[in-house]
């Protein structure tokens, strides 16, 4: 049995990145017999950027509903909301020890938010690492299924694991690898304003719950150019980034017809591949945005989802957090 476990912010609606990055990796992980899965909402994690309580409210009810309406099964994976788990807490506190000032200050994503809000450099950004690391190895997880924006802080789960068994001489924790599906590359989906990844405060996404017009707008809007100055020249980031969510949610067909008019030096074809770009998104995105929709509302549903999960994700950090105590010798006259 492997143990999977992912979780995902409740700062804003989900978007393609989510979706292509981690989302979907979920569900194909959570039909194999041989994983046990863990899927959350690190409502936690959403506490460093001082999120208003009702956005709180709204926000997970959303996430949740988008992950069922997405497939994730209540009956195959345990799914849960992060702060119902008290036991992570603890663990992210007997886990601050194993890392250094210096270390954290180093984690480039800690680096852009302290640049994003200067006034607002506070301890839990700065402990990110450390909460992620306990949210993982509170189920000794094998694999972590996430965006390539995500690596740097799986290291940290890395180094936090192998010091844990070093300084106790014990082979506790195992290194979880962020590898998704075999040999599979993580993915960025990139955002359509030219640069960079898609990103909720980028402001440059595609929601899974857009309705079709927004999201013919989006893509209509997209940064494009008079088209390639010569056959087979290099195709400059904006373009590619196009090509980029073009792969994951067209067909090869698709992608090597573009490709081909690309490399042929072709122009005058950017309307065409943007109206199938928007088609074949609207295609992956509408029966989700339909379903959240009907889930969203069912407080007595989502309630029992929550607390089944709670419960079951419960026992098993306890018992790692039993285990943890006994090791870093906290079980006093036993
Ligand atoms: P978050 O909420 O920023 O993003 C959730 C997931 O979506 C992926 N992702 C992307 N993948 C590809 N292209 C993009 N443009 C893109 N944007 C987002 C992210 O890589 C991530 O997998 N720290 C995490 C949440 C977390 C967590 C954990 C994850 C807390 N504890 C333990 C795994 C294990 C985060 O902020 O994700």
């Amino acid at each position: 049995m492997k143990t999977v476990l992912s979780g995902i912010r409740p700062t804003g609606n989900l978007h393609l990145g989510n979706y292509y990055g981690a989302l979907i990796n979920f569900l194909k992980m959570q039909e194999d017999k041989d994983n046990r899965c863990f899927f959350f909402i690190a409502d936690l994690h959403a506490m460093t950027t001082h999120p208003d309580p009702k956005m709180m409210q709204e926000n997970v009810r959303n996430i949740l509903a988008t992950y069922l309406a997405c497939g994730l099964d209540p009956e195959k994976a345990t799914i849960y909301i992060q702060s119902q788990i008290v036991e992570i807490v603890e663990l992210e506190l007997l886990f601050g020890p194993f890392v250094s000032i210096a270390e954290l200050s180093k984690v480039v994503t800690f680096k852009e938010k302290a640049k994003q809000q200067p006034k607002n450099v506070n301890v839990g950004l700065f402990r990110y690492p450390v909460l992620m690391a306990a949210d993982i190895l509170a189920f000794n997880a094998d694999y972590v299924p996430v965006g390539k924006d995500q690596e740097q802080h799986l290291e940290f789960t890395q180094h936090i694991a192998s010091r844990f068994n070093n300084r106790f001489g014990v082979n506790y924790f195992k290194e979880p690898t962020p590898f998704i599906v075999k040999d599979q590359a993580l993915v960025k989906i990139p955002g359509l304003d030219g640069s960079g990844k898609m990103g909720k405060s980028e402001g440059n996404c595609i929601y899974l719950v857009d309705d079709p017009q927004t999201i013919e707008k989006k893509v209509k809007g997209a940064l494009t150019d008079n088209g390639p100055e010569g056959a087979n020249t290099p195709k400059p980031e904006y373009i590619e980034n196009l090509f980029t969510i073009l792969k994951v949610v067209s067909t090869p067909e698709v992608v090597a017809h573009y490709d081909h008019l690309w490399n042929a030096g072709e122009q005058k074809w950017y309307g065409n591949l943007k109206k199938q770009l928007a088609e074949d998104i609207i295609k992956v995105t509408s029966p989700i945005r339909e379903r959240i929709n009907d889930i969203k509302n069912d407080n007595a549903y989502l309630r029992r989802v929550t607390q089944a999960g709670a419960a079951k994700a419960r026992e098993s950090a306890g018992k790692t957090l039993r285990d943890v105590r006994e090791i870093m010798g906290l079980n006093y006259f036993a």
